[in-house]
């Protein structure tokens, strides 16, 4: 990572950056940047990147990423999130439906996540700041059987600008 360029991309309060940690070492990240829309006032999030380590795959941390996202953008009434991914690639589809993400194309080229609103909020999104804060998660419970004890997914950690 740049340290520069991720400098600039946190000032950006649509942007948000997720790192997933395992003990003190990053193995993960997830970004995303909410995009401005034309038919509603409520929130749309692209999530646009996601990789978790080749040694630390398998182990939850791309779930509890995506979870960790969803969540966020529920508490702030955004309606969806979506990502594109290539067709051929079974992980990335196998993890966006498990997290609940349905295909919007036939080939498997777009999923969306249609959000509930928790409310939790309290404000309209589009209006007042903006709704994106950028956050770092940290898990150190890498464990398969400690990710269903901590369903709830990692903890996070509001930093930024
Ligand atoms: C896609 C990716 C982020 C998944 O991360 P991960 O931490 O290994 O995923 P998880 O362990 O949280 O897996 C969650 C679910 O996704 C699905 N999944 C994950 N990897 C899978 C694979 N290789 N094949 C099929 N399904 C898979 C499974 O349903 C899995 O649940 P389970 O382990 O209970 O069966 C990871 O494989 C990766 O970094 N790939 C390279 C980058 C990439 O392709 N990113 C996406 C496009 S930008």
């Amino acid at each position: 990572m740049d340290a520069r360029a991720a400098r600039a991309y946190l000032k950006d309060r649509r942007n948000v950056l997720l790192v997933a940690y395992d003990g003190p070492a990053a193995v993960g990240f997830l970004r995303g940047t909410q995009l401005g829309r034309l038919d509603s006032s409520r929130g749309q999030m692209f999530l646009y990147e996601i990789g978790v380590l080749p040694v630390a795959r398998r182990r939850g941390f791309g779930r509890r990423l995506v979870e960790a996202l969803l969540r966020y953008c529920r508490d702030r009434g955004f309606q969806e999130v979506f990502v594109l991914t290539d067709p051929r690639n079974t992980a990335a589809a196998g993890l966006y439906r498990s997290t609940g993400a349905r295909p919007e194309t036939r080939a498997d080229r777009m999923f969306v996540y249609r959000l509930r609103s928790t409310g939790l909020a309290g404000r309209r999104p589009g209006s007042g700041r903006p709704a994106t804060r950028n956050l770092i998660s940290r898990s150190s419970d890498s464990s398969r059987q400690g990710r269903r004890r901590d369903r709830g997914g990692p903890a996070s950690t509001p930093v930024g600008p």
